[in-house]
């Protein structure tokens, strides 16, 4: 062994890069990898130089950036050997039964896994009041080291607030509109009082004392409001120990976080179906919440909840736009004109409907009332953001192989861009928590051709998208 490349906590993944870009004819025997916090290696020999035109297909890029996230360091590595060889193997990464890539498969199945629930079970609550923003505050305890990964969700979700999010080894901070990261060690607050500990963690944790600047402080927050702040309390403390914390932080590195905890920390009150979750996490469980979710005003006029059926550990997670009328009224999925064309073409493409889970991207049926008729409406941007959140627990839940996006608005809902689906259908891209997603139309746009031959031509192609799946999952357990 030479060389014994050392990673940082924040920025992992461009350190990573480099490092490889050096290392990537280097056979994997000869490198040790690991983070910074690691014991100190005898084999660092300085890295050879870069190599600068390296081109790696798109799979290797979000493999290699999921496995930045593991824990013990072997995704560094894992991620180098597949680098090392698909530079002669190119078409390694379709081959599932190879070691290395079945074991990045299954790190990063569990890491997607886990940044799923972190995005489901961040709990925010409201901390200080002394700010013109409100501010917000959650302790979270992640398996991996995700809290970079997920910043950007958190920032697109929660854009319009400030909050923390401390974990045991990092605090991610958005505040007027600009994130930042910090790798310091945190402890989970206290349960019996947990508005207090959180907001104290949070500002110990955005206090920097390397930067440590008394009178600002005070002219910043004046001592008279000291007493009646909940942060304050810390900060004697952090004065007192500045200069020691900055050695610490220096040599320390992050402490393992303990077992997977939650904190329940939105005061009653706040709470809304989605809480409930905290029992688990079934389909069933989730249908009950979503029953009495007022996330976006759709519930209002809709007969009633259309949840998302079928096994609930399908392989397959067929995603629609909305209910129709017939199935507004029935309280199921797909079971109008736009769902009878769907199961037939799902048959002709040796696709069983009733094999796969089968949802909607929002779950309330969107209309106008035209006399008698009540006519179908596009939802808006915000009521699929809005219902998001349950399409994202149905993922989690039933945990598909693959999913397929029929129309733009599934397309949006699981990739978080839904334009130009004519030029994407029929690949397959990622949802926003990592799974493969299959692209087509939705069954309705064929309902809508107006002439014959290009509706034949149109579910032609519509059945060729479907027929994928089959051979997709086939390869998947190859
Ligand atoms: N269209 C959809 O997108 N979903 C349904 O459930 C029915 C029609």
């Amino acid at each position: 062994m030479t060389y014994a490349p050392r990673l940082p906590r924040l920025g992992t993944h461009a350190a990573w890069r480099d490092a490889a870009r050096r290392l990537v004819h280097i056979s994997p025997e000869e490198i040790a990898w690991g983070w910074e916090d690691a014991a100190p290696s005898m084999f660092d020999a300085p890295l050879p130089e870069p190599i600068s035109d390296l081109k790696v297909p798109k799979a290797f890029a979000n493999l290699s950036s999921t496995l930045m996230a593991e824990r013990s360091g072997r995704g560094f590595a894992l991620a180098h050997a597949l680098l090392h060889r698909i530079q002669s193997e190119r078409g390694l990464l379709s081959n599932r039964a190879d070691p290395h890539v079945a074991e990045a498969e299954h790190i990063a199945k569990d890491i997607r896994r886990d940044i799923h629930k972190m995005h489901a079970f961040v709990r925010f609550r409201e901390v200080g009041d002394q700010s013109a923003r409100r501010r917000f505050a959650a302790w979270f305890e992640p398996s991996h080291r995700i809290e970079e990964t997920t910043a950007d969700f958190f920032v697109n979700r929660f854009g319009d607030m400030d909050w923390a999010i401390v974990t045991p080894e990092v605090t991610l901070t958005y505040a007027e509109g600009s994130l930042s990261m910090r790798a310091v060690a945190s402890v989970r607050p206290d349960a019996e009082d947990p508005l207090e500990q959180l907001w104290t963690t949070y500002y110990s944790n955005i206090f920097n004392p390397a930067r440590l600047k008394v009178d600002a402080m005070r002219a910043e927050m004046p001592k008279k409001y000291w007493r009646n702040l909940p942060e304050a309390r810390a900060i004697p403390g952090l004065i007192a120990n500045a200069r020691a914390r900055v050695t610490e932080m220096r040599e320390a590195g992050p402490t393992v976080p303990p077992p997977q905890a939650r904190l329940r920390t939105e005061p009653e009150e706040k709470m809304t179906s989605q809480t409930d979750l905290f029992g688990g996490q079934t389909v069933a469980d989730l249908r009950q919440g979503a029953s009495a979710c007022t996330r976006c005003p759709l519930h209002g006029p809709a007969t009633q909840l259309v949840f998302g059926e079928g096994p609930p550990d399908a392989p397959v997670m067929i995603v629609g736009e909305q209910p129709g009328d017939r199935e507004d009224l029935a309280g199921r999925p797909f079971v109008g004109p736009a769902g009878q064309l769907f199961d037939e073409v799902a048959a002709a493409a040796g696709l069983d409907r009733d094999a796969c889970y089968v949802t909607n991207a929002v779950k309330h049926f969107k209309f106008v009332q035209k006399g008698r008729r009540r006519i179908h409406q596009k939802p808006a941007t915000s009521e699929v953001n809005a219902c998001n959140w349950w399409l994202e627990q149905e993922l989690g839940a039933v945990d598909p192989e693959i999913v397929v996006a029929m129309g733009a608005t599934a397309l949006h809902a699981l990739t978080g861009k839904g334009a130009g689906i004519l030029k994407r259908r029929g690949t397959v891209e990622e949802t926003k928590d990592g799974r493969p997603v299959l692209i087509t139309v939705h069954p309705s746009y064929l309902l809508r051709l107006p002439d014959a031959a290009s509706r034949a031509r149109e579910t032609e192609l519509f059945r060729a998208d479907l027929a994928r799946v089959p051979d997709l999952l086939a390869k998947r357990a190859s």
